[in-house]
């Protein structure tokens, strides 16, 4: 049986308004056969009846990425296509979908831009309406839709599409989404049209400083419906102006502060509308995944709060809007207050919203009333509700929304803390991928940080299909990048703060290069060549062919880490809502990593150039890269192998990137190990540190070192979170105390996922599952249990299809259940077995092992006066070692220390070696104890 599925045409099933001029086919097969794989294939694409495309016999298993090398594609057009594969084993499968082109050219947009005829600050949502006749029968009906503003679309009264904020967040400057929607059913006689537009973040207000207008003063849009009749003739309705404008029941929106929807208005006036001049080249389809509510969440409990507040509690903390549905009497005025926490007082808190109000006035009309905000998000878990008398649980209900992205991995292990933690991360992404990737979901920000999303990436993509939706957004950080300036901090760019600083800027090419390893896909890297080049070559300026320095760049080295040289602790001074960059920067040397991301954007650049043939770069860059790790040696590795700067992060960083000779290595690793033994495995690391500290753990034999950090309770960490309720991953290490209170600095999202990088840990390096070529089509399935997680279970959906692994080991019993998807292969490493490399297909295993990963009491971090306290450990100590036993420095002195710090930090003529073993027996004796 040889099978064919997922057929996709752009990422997309059955696509319509596709505007790509030669749109990428894939498709996954399945067999029932081992090793299955495709041996050729061959794509035919029709309009009507007539072959437009065919592309004869493809030798070969390339099943991703067929570009279409046919005829011109029309626009407006619909396209049939059927896919052929034969399989090693002489089997043959064949598929069929369909895809419809949009406009393809900006051109074919006949609409005009129209704006109301309101003032430039009109505070309500306009609405553009026009009605229609028609006589003939329709077959079919599509409406091209944009806005200045976000709009939703409506026709003879129903909402078109399920799209929230559309046209989406692009440069609008040079790029503007347009929508196509299938309004066939919609359609009937007599047509009203309405479209309604909030300001959105084309006029609407973002950023800290609480400006509006970043794009344009007035609101418009464009639309254009094309009819299909039964006869083969066609109409067209545009927007022009012999439409209307009026307003309607929002009264207000703003992403930040919320919304008013007041059923009670009576009809308002109606006012003609005016052409808008807006570039209509800068028309381009809908890329990504639309922003959809995606899931309904009930009242979990309702708090009378010690300040009077009646909050609901959705026991989840997300990005959205409250659904209200509500009988009361005429002109009832309800407000809805929303936040993430409570305080330690149980009331609600609204301080790291900063001037955010988030939140939502509804008035009734008397009547059965449903308020679904359109044009506002928040960040939320409670929301406090007022203008009620008895609070009924059942009328409110948390509509969950995001980017739409296929989420595609399930992950779960024997720890349901660490699941919680996985849990936490994906709703934390869920949070913040409203379009853009976002910072954070409830304050004044929300804005698509270059750095943030350049140092969650690894970890976002095992969550969810992300290909459209950075191919996007990396359209427009091209837009936005400059020869001037660099990467701006965030894109699309309405800060203009001009400050170039690394790890933001290296998005340009980090991002596109992780995107690209993950689906194989090497267009993004043709697309956004240009970009990666030209951020290196701005370094480059910067740095005048050396290193960057304090004299030449500014850096934000390792954010949010706690190893920051701190002063006594001070609240920001009146009207600074952020704490200052020394406290934010950590205690890395901030141009030792810059200059890492420096030195891994060239050589990104360099390994982009070689897979796209442009050798002389490729040499050029290679040349770079040598010379500026040269410099970066001399000016950060002493001669005697030692790190200038001897943090957690910096150590993380220069093993993970290679960036030590070989002979300084194992130094800086034990220098690291040192320092995490000191802070009692404990991270002091910021966004960078956090994501490559565990991998390099996992990487360099100390795999149980990262476990162990993984499953610490105390701050910093990520269960300490847990136990204080977290649902989704804070901003900050200490962004709550252990009595509940709330770490006072405005800057503090309970909703970030900077230390969300742990997910990338969880699946690569605990499930074990990593892809080893570009797409997956070469994997790696080796999962690595650690003591106190004795089970593990993840499944990927990569591009060719499923990759799983399951692997528990009880009772010194192994049992591992694998799948391989077909047409890739897969290198197997299972605890105490040689290493396999398998073709697709579904393993089982089962066998006996001396290995255990049961969480033992003792360990090398128990105190060795502690172990010493029991009859069993003392004696056979005495019995070992009589002299060191009796000796009143390993009594008074290290007897104070773990196991681990005195084989780290006593001299050997104190502590001879010969002692470890007889430690470790120690603990072998107390802990068989306590398994009897
Ligand atoms: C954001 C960060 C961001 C930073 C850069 C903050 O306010 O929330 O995540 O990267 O600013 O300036």
């Amino acid at each position: 049986m040889l099978k064919i599925y997922d057929l996709q045409i752009e990422y997309k099933n059955k696509p319509i308004g596709l505007d790509e001029k030669n749109p990428a086919f894939s498709w996954k097969i399945k067999s029932d056969k081992k090793n299955a794989k495709q041996e050729k294939c061959k794509i035919l694409v029709y309009h009507k009846e007539n072959i437009v495309y065919d592309s004869g016999l493809i030798i070969g298993d390339q099943t991703l990425y067929h570009e279409y090398r046919g005829e011109k594609l029309l626009p407006e057009t619909d396209y049939k296509i059927k896919i052929f594969v034969w399989d090693n084993y002489g089997n043959k499968a064949e598929e069929e979908s369909e895809f419809e082109t949009g406009l393809l050219e900006p051109d074919n947009m006949l609409a005009s831009f129209i704006t109301h005829g309101f003032e430039d600050d009109m505070e309500e949502a306009a609405i553009f309406k026009h009605r229609f006749e028609i006589t003939k029968k329709v077959v079919k009906a599509r409406a091209y839709v944009s806005a200045l503003g976000i709009y939703k679309l409506e026709l003879n009264g129903q909402r078109v599409g399920d799209m929230r904020f559309a046209p989406g967040w692009t440069s609008y400057q040079e790029r503007l989404q347009y929508q196509t929607y299938d309004i066939t059913e919609f359609i009937s006689q007599n047509n009203k049209i309405e479209i309604t537009v909030g300001n959105g973040w084309w006029k609407g207000i973002l950023g800290f400083y609480g400006h509006g207008c970043h794009y344009g003063k007035r609101t418009a849009v464009i639309a254009q419906i094309r009819l299909r009749y039964e006869d083969g003739s066609t109409d067209v309705i545009c927007t022009d102006e012999s439409w209307k404008s009026t307003t309607g029941p929002i009264r207000n929106s703003e992403f930040y502060h919320g919304e008013v929807i007041d059923f009670n208005i009576p009809a308002q006036e109606t006012r003609q509308v005016m052409l808008f001049d807006y570039p209509k080249k800068n028309l381009i389809s809908q890329v990504n995944e639309p922003v959809r509510i995606t899931e309904r969440l009930c009242v979990k409990n309702v708090i009378q709060s010690p300040n009077g507040e009646t909050i609901l509690d959705f026991g989840q903390n997300m990005s959205g809007v409250v659904k209200a549905k509500l009988h009361l009497s005429k002109g009832t005025k309800v407000t809805l207050r929303y936040s993430e926490l409570l305080d330690e007082n149980g009331n609600l808190f609204t301080t790291n919203l900063r001037t955010a109000k988030a939140t939502d006035t509804f008035i009734c009309s008397g009547k059965e009333d449903v308020f679904l905000p359109e044009f506002t998000s928040h960040g939320f878990r409670y929301v406090a509700v007022e203008g009620i008398d008895v609070v009924d649980p059942d009328c409110f209900t948390a509509c969950v929304h995001h980017t739409d992205y296929k989420r595609e991995t399930k992950f779960e292990c024997s720890n349901k803390e660490i699941n919680q933690v996985w849990n936490n991360i994906d709703w934390t992404m869920r949070s913040n991928f409203v379009d853009i990737p976002t910072d954070c979901p409830q304050r004044d920000e929300r804005l698509g940080y270059t750095g943030d999303i350049e140092i969650f990436l690894p970890t976002a993509l095992n969550y969810g299909n992300l290909a459209l939706f950075f191919r996007k957004w990396l359209r427009d950080l091209k837009v936005e990048q400059s020869d001037i300036f660099g990467v701006p901090l965030s894109v699309p760019d309405i800060l203009k703060t001009h400050a170039c600083v690394n790890i933001w800027h290296d998005a340009a090419a980090i991002v596109p290069w992780l995107v690209y390893e993950k689906y194989g896909d090497i267009r993004v890297l043709k697309e956004q060549y240009d970009s990666i080049l030209r951020s290196v070559e701005y370094t480059r300026k910067l740095a005048g062919d050396g290193l960057l320095q304090i004299e030449n760049s500014s850096q934000f080295g390792d954010w949010l880490a706690l190893d920051a040289p701190k002063g006594p602790f001070r609240l920001p001074p009146e009207g600074e809502l952020r704490p200052s960059m020394d406290e934010k920067a950590g205690g890395t040397d901030p141009y030792l990593i810059g200059n890492v991301y420096y030195l891994y954007s060239i050589n990104i650049l360099k390994k982009s150039a070689s897979l796209l043939g442009k050798q002389e770069d490729a040499l050029k860059y290679q040349k770079l890269y040598d010379d500026i790790l040269c410099k970066f040696q001399n000016e950060y590795i002493t001669p005697g192998g030692r790190l200038l700067s001897e943090t957690q992060t910096a150590a993380a960083l220069v093993l993970y990137f290679d960036l030590a000779k070989e002979e300084d290595r194992e130094k800086i690793l034990n220098k690291l190990i040192l320092n995490l033994i000191k802070t009692q495995k404990h991270l002091r690391t910021g966004f960078v540190g956090t994501e490559y500290l565990p991998h390099v753990l996992s990487r360099f034999n100390k795999h149980q070192l990262a476990g162990d950090i993984l499953l610490k309770e105390e701050c910093p960490s990520w269960l300490y979170e847990i136990k204080l309720g977290a649902t989704t991953i804070w901003e900050l290490w200490d962004g709550m105390n252990p009595d509940h209170s709330i770490n006072p600095f405005a800057m503090n999202s309970f909703n970030q996922f900077g230390f969300g990088t742990i997910g990338d840990w969880l699946m690569k390096e605990l499930a074990g599952l990593k892809s080893l070529e570009p797409g997956y089509k070469k994997s790696q399935i080796a999962p690595h249990l650690v003591k106190g997680i004795n089970n593990v279970s993840a499944s990927y959906e990569t591009p060719y299809g499923k990759l799983f692994c399951q692997l528990s080991c009880k009772d010194n019993k192994i049992n591992a259940d694998i799948i391989i998807p077909a047409n890739t292969e897969c290198d197997v490493y299972l605890p105490g077995r040689k290493m396999e490399t398998l073709g697709s297909g579904t393993y089982h295993y089962e066998y006996y092992t001396e290995l255990s990963f049961e969480q033992e009491r003792y360990t090398e971090d128990s105190i060795l006066r502690d172990l010493l306290s029991h009859k069993e450990a003392m004696e056979y100590f005495e019995e070992k070692a009589p002299k060191l036993a009796h000796d009143p420095f390993v009594r008074n002195f290290a007897g104070k220390l773990s196991i681990i710090e005195i084989k780290m930090t006593i001299p050997e003529t104190m502590v001879p070696k010969s002692a470890y073993p007889i430690f470790d027996e120690m603990i072998e004796i107390l802990n068989k104890k306590e398994r009897k």
